[in-house]
């Protein structure tokens, strides 16, 4: 397939384009490089340097590739950021996005994959959270995510989109030839290799009298091989279908991970001590939050094959040690 890829110089994007050039599709990365990298482009990727919210240059883009399929991965993921500055999320993870979805409309294209987050459900009542339950973002980003879903729904409505949105859980880990990058760095594992590395000096727990097994939070983390092998089911999926919207939770599920067991896997991978300083909680930080992904499992056939933490620690060590 020819395939569009917005975000494509970014953490997921990279890997799901290496994923997608090794499979044989052809492949258009779009990317602004806001938060991307150069060098995490694929060489045998198309690039196109470009904001989603230009749409004649989406448009142009989508017709001259004859592009069948987009993935949309590109947005804004930093909660704490979204909390001082809204405006940012929804100019570029609504705006923009409908940008791309305006485009592609009249670029004659449907299906689109898109890359949406836990962070819609906000506090959730109970875990293991499934797609029925309530939505509730308690920030701008998993509200701008969230609208972003209600959009797709209309131009579905309207104009014979075929959607799967993903809410994906935790990514982590790396692909053969690109892992996670953020600048900040707000996820957990890339700090807590950067400890063991020795280039950041402490982790901070944010509060360890949760009630949980260890008083830390648990999480659920889904390794991006695993992540990018549920958007090709999810390309299938929608190839073979008529014009619908599906909405699928991806994580690896079971009883998710404590901070703490993951301080203490990256411990036993890297085979150096983590030094650890326990802070406050942070407000709006849910105790438990780990996925249902029993629906992908059924309708897309997804089975996670890394689930297991050392596994997706270890692959994002060896690529930190490559770099
Ligand atoms: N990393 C996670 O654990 C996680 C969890 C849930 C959901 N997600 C979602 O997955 C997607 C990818 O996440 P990531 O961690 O790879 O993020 P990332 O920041 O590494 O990549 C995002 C990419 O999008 C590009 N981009 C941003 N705005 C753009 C625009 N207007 N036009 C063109 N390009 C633009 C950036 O330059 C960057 O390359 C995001 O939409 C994020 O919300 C990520």
């Amino acid at each position: 397939m020819r395939i569009f890829v917005t975000g494509g110089a970014g953490y997921i994007g990279s890997v799901m384009t290496d994923v997608l050039v090794d499979r044989g599709h052809d492949v258009t990365v779009f990317d602004n490089l806001s938060r991307g990298h150069r060098d995490a482009l694929n060489p045998r990727a198309r690039f196109v340097e470009g904001d989603l919210v230009d749409t004649p240059h989406v448009f142009n883009t989508l017709k001259s590739n004859r592009i069948d399929a987009v993935i949309h991965m590109a947005g804004d993921a930093l909660v704490g950021e979204s909390m001082g500055n809204p405006a940012r999320y929804y100019r570029n993870n609504l705006i923009a996005g409908v940008s791309l979805l305006e485009a592609m409309r009249d670029a004659g294209v449907t299906p689109i994959v898109f890359s949406s987050t836990c962070a819609v459900y906000g506090v959730p009542e109970r875990t293991p959270l499934d797609e029925g339950m309530p939505t509730g973002p308690i920030n701008p980003y998993g509200e701008s995510k969230l609208a972003y879903e209600r959009a797709l729904e209309w131009f579905h409505r309207a104009h014979g989109l075929k959607v799967v949105a993903l809410r994906y859980f935790n990514a982590a880990g790396a692909g053969a030839r690109s892992g996670e990058r953020h600048e900040p760095e707000t996820h957990l594992i890339p700090i807590v290799l950067d400890v063991a590395a020795g280039t950041r000096p402490s982790v901070t727990i944010f509060g360890d009298d949760y009630p949980t097994r260890d008083g830390t939070c648990v999480r659920d983390y889904i390794h991006v091989l695993d992540l990018a092998d549920a958007h090709l089911l999810a390309l299938e999926f929608l190839r073979s279908r008529d014009p619908r919207m599906e909405i699928y939770n991806l994580g690896c599920g079971g009883d998710g991970y404590t901070i703490r067991e993951v301080i203490s896997c990256a411990e036993k991978v890297t085979g150096r001590p983590i030094a650890t300083v326990t802070g406050p909680r942070r407000a709006g930080d849910p105790p438990v939050l780990v996925a249902s992904s029993d629906k992908a499992r059924r309708e897309l056939g997804w089975t996670p094959t890394r689930a297991r933490l050392d596994v997706i620690v270890e692959s994002a060590w060896n690529w930190r040690s490559t770099r």
